[in-house]
């Protein structure tokens, strides 16, 4: 039996989802749901094929749709993985999780007790150069890891983002929108069991803005590794994106292409003896690769979903602590 998959949402990302989920093996998309015209047009002339519909609630109550793909502003994240964990559906939400740890422990509650699955899509882990840091820093290649500069600098380009990405209270900041696939390839290549938080965070750029643009902050891990994240948006500066990992027996960096900025290059890079050695980097559609991944644990019938259930919470639990410690202006300590 193939899944009938509904898509929630198709404004800057939703749509790529469409060529994505017609890839997979065993999934069918049938119908899309969007309010505003003037993306779900294009759509209907590109895909006769597909239904399309102006309210995601009209694709919860049929029969044919099995997974739904939820690509929504963070705002309704909670609301609709409810709606479609009581209509019995999987869940395949885009990353944050939702814009609270309350929101995220009602959401995970409702899939359980609907007996669905609900994994939220957090990207980094497919994205082959962060793969293989991980393949790097787990093989010991170059002995121990000790600490971790982790960043994003990336234009603002305030005026062209939706309005809700600009107002916390509905999931807007730069925090929940990129800090958390920060705090996702950390967590997933040193670890969950974080043991401390120190963090500046707030809207630094644009101050009259009710949402953060800029934040530093610094993790520890129980092991005694340690990690910075230095993410910016800005009006005027430079573009880069990526990460420096210093072990006991030299360096290691990936970098990750960004926007249209000259000398953007996707590459990973291995540093001794004074000198950078780039490594070759096979190129995979990760997004496939992902959702792939998701469709084929459903049909297995696995415990739990490629990226664990819970990892998205934790991400939104480290993030709330990040706020926090800018608040309080000292280190949080975790329970783990
Ligand atoms: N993984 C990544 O690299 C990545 C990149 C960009 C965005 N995202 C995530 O994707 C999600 C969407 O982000 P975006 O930038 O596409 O936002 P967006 O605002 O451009 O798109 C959201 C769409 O949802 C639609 N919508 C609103 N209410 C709806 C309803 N009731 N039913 C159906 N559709 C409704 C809106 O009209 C809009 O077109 C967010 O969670 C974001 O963080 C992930």
């Amino acid at each position: 039996m193939n899944f009938g998959i509904a898509l929630l949402g198709t404004g800057r990302i939703g749509s790529n989802y469409i060529d994505i989920i017609e890839q997979t093996q065993k999934a069918d998309i049938k119908v899309v749901a969007e309010p505003r015209s003037e993306f779900s047009t294009p759509i209907l002339k590109k895909y006769p094929h597909i239904d399309i519909v102006s309210d995601y609630k009209e694709t919860l109550i049929r029969d044919d749709i099995h997974v739904v793909v939820a690509t929504l502003p963070h705002w309704l994240h909670k609301q609709a993985v409810i709606d479609a964990a009581n209509a019995g559906k999987h869940i395949y939400l885009e990353k944050p999780m939702a814009i609270s740890l309350t929101e995220c422990d009602e959401m995970l509650a409702a899939a359980q007790l609907n007996g669905v699955k609900l994994m939220t899509a957090h990207t980094q882990r497919y994205i082959p150069v962060v793969k293989k840091m991980k393949e790097c820093v787990e093989s010991r290649q170059l002995g121990n890891l000790l600490m971790v500069c982790d960043i994003w600098h990336k234009p603002y380009q305030h005026k062209n983002r939706p309005k809700w990405m600009l107002d916390r209270d509905l999931g807007g900041g730069m925090g929940l929108m990129d800090g958390t696939h920060m705090i996702d390839r950390l967590l997933w290549i040193i670890g969950n069991d974080i043991t401390t938080v120190s963090a500046q965070l707030g809207a630094f750029t644009h101050p009259e803005l009710p949402c953060d643009d800029t934040s530093m902050a610094f993790f520890r891990w129980e092991n005694g590794v340690v990690a910075n994240i230095c993410r910016i948006a800005w009006d005027t500066g430079i573009t880069d994106y990526g990460a420096d990992f210093f072990f006991t027996k030299g360096q290691a960096r990936f970098r990750i292409a960004y926007g249209n900025e000259v000398g953007q290059k996707t590459g990973f890079w291995i540093g001794t003896e004074g000198e950078w050695k780039e490594e070759p980097i096979t190129d995979r559609n990760s997004m496939l690769d992902e959702f792939s991944d998701f469709i084929a644990s459903i049909i297995n019938g696995d415990d739990d979903t490629p990226i664990p259930q819970l990892h998205g919470r934790r991400v939104i639990e480290i993030h709330e602590a990040c706020e926090a410690s800018a608040l309080s202006g000292r280190e949080v300590v975790l329970a783990n």
